[in-house]
């Protein structure tokens, strides 16, 4: 039986995902790094350090702990630049309408996400006070497929993992939500996902009832 449901931030709740994206983009291009959306889809989910690793697959050169955190940083400032535009209305379709319904039904809900900028866009779209607990990049050491966020979450709810359901959009946290003994309905990018429980394209595409009954 699910007691709680645990969604996941950016590309699920709001369409942050896209300026995760173009923020990596300028930095490889200033860098003179190959990326694309394809490598993109391996950066869901995963720490804004270990992005950048990533992204390093495909430079020519080493570069040193000093050089990759300003890279990181860099990013980090592109995005939060893009964050200036971010209102309620990127909130995605179907996401206000499946919160109120699982209020209703007494069911707890949460945010796991790696990111450490979900305070700021949880103030953002509104919805700082939507959830029942938050857990974020900015309270665990390892990142998705690592459970950790997810346990957290749990914790903070009360509820056993086995008794919650995660919503993802990345490969790597429906593999955190497995790993952590959770259910997980799988959305957006991660949507072919056989390792998920339920798959949709969106949250406008799935009932309560079909996350109550996983
Ligand atoms: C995840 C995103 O939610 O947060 C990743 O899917 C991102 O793309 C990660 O790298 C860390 O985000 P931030 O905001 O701490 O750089
Ligand atoms: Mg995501």
């Amino acid at each position: 039986m699910i007691r709680a449901v645990i969604f996941d931030l950016d590309g699920v709740i709001v369409s942050t995902d896209e300026f995760h994206y173009q923020g990596w983009q300028r930095l490889a291009d200033e860098e003179g790094i190959y990326f694309d959306r394809k490598t993109n889809e391996r950066l869901r989910g995963v720490s804004r350090l270990e992005s950048l690793e990533i992204i390093l697959e495909k430079a020519d050169r080493n570069y040193s702990r000093e050089e990759k955190a300003e890279m990181a940083e860099r990013k980090n400032n592109y995005y939060r630049d893009l964050l200036h535009t971010l209102t309620p209305d990127d909130v995605f379709p179907g996401v206000m309408e499946m919160l109120k319904e699982l209020k209703e039904k007494g069911i707890k809900i949460a945010i796991g996400s790696s990111s450490k900028n979900t305070p700021s866009i949880l103030q953002k779209i509104g919805m700082e006070s939507s959830f029942d607990a938050v857990s974020d990049g900015n309270q665990i050491k390892r990142s998705k497929p690592d459970p950790e966020v997810f346990l957290l979450a749990a914790s903070k709810l009360q509820i056993p993992p086995g008794q919650c359901l995660v919503v993802e959009d990345a490969d790597a946290g429906v593999e955190a939500a497995i790993n952590a003994g959770m259910k997980c309905l799988a959305v957006g990018s991660a949507s072919a996902n056989p390792k998920a429980h339920l798959r949709a394209n969106n949250l406008n595409e799935i009932t309560v009832e079909q996350i109550l009954n996983t």
